[in-house]
């Protein structure tokens, strides 16, 4: 089957970020650190390696971090040559790999996933795209995007990657049932609904690659639950007539957008980084020793 090749991928970061005020009061949560790398850096990373040469960023009123992040320093590239510090200015150097486009496209308002996706479509245009939420951090090799990338590349179509979450919680996600004798072909799918209305309880998460026909569909998706345009409906549309799959990826996902999952990540990080870890190990078990008294 011979499948477009992915070559975007939509970054919406421009959500207001409540459950993390202050700290995400004049710079977004995408760029809080896990260990040493903003979160937006660990999903460019995932998206290059899924082969993609345009990040298109869809950012809000605190935008400036994130485009500075990814832009060249001079001043600090020439301050850590002075310094001799080379392993550094090689790491700043390399966040953006050259041949890659970087676009930043402003969404004047929050008012939705879906409606930050739809601001993407200009510098989409008609090809299929990833959309990754940062803040869902996924820890998987290959990427998430890789492996939806790949399943794409034999069966074509749209996909929503997917894990099972406890039942009580569907109300914190978008729920799929499928048809899995037709490859986990996806037959409904609903925005945060209460246990008893759930179809299932496989839970969407932030990764997707889906059909330039999307856009189509949330120009037409009016506002869902919560008051916000929702790119849950505009796929629930899109799968009436075009094949939309469930992903169920290899990995372990971090909820990086709540306290806990962000401080379950940076144990996660902080064990396996190469200057942290075994450190950072020692001082856990000695601190599970003094909880156990
Ligand atoms: P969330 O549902 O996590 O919302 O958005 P939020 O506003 O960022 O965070 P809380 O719930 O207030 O703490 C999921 C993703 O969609 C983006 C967010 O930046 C996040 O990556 N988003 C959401 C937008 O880009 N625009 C929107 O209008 C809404």
């Amino acid at each position: 089957m011979l499948a477009k090749k992915v070559r975007a991928a939509v970054f919406p970061v421009a959500g207001r970020g409540t459950r993390f005020l202050p700290a995400t009061k004049a710079s977004p949560k995408e760029m809080l650190p896990i260990v040493d790398k903003p979160l937006i850096q660990y999903a460019v990373e995932e998206a290059l390696e899924a082969g993609v040469s345009k990040l298109v960023f869809v950012t809000g009123s605190s935008k400036r971090a994130i485009e500075d992040h990814f832009d060249t320093d001079p001043e600090l590239e020439r301050a850590l040559t002075e310094a001799g510090k080379d392993d550094v200015l090689q790491t700043i150097r390399n966040i953006v790999p050259s041949g890659v486009t970087c676009i930043y496209i402003r969404q004047g308002e929050p008012l939705g996933l879906g409606h930050a996706v739809l601001c993407a479509r200009p510098a989409v245009g008609d090809e299929p795209f990833f959309v990754h939420l940062a803040d869902d951090l996924i820890a998987g090799s290959p990427g998430c995007l890789q492996q939806m990338a790949t399943a794409y590349e034999a069966h074509g179509g749209s996909y929503i990657a997917v894990e099972n979450v406890p039942p009580e919680n569907t109300s914190s996600y978008g729920i799929v049932a499928v048809d899995t004798s037709d490859n986990n072909r996806v037959t409904q799918i609903v925005e945060k609904p209460a246990p008893e209305d759930a179809p299932s309880n496989s839970g969407v998460v932030g990764r997707y690659l889906l059909a330039a026909s999307i856009f189509d569909k949330l120009e037409k998706t009016g506002k869902g639950a919560g008051g916000e345009i929702q790119l849950t409906d505009g796929i629930a549309d899109l799968l009436r007539d075009s094949p939309v799959y469930a992903h169920s990826f290899d990995g372990v996902r971090y909820d990086c957008g709540s306290k806990l999952g962000y401080l379950q990540a940076t144990v996660a990080y902080g064990l396996e980084h190469p200057d942290t870890g075994d450190r950072f190990r020692a001082h856990l078990l000695g601190l599970a020793d003094t909880l156990r008294k």
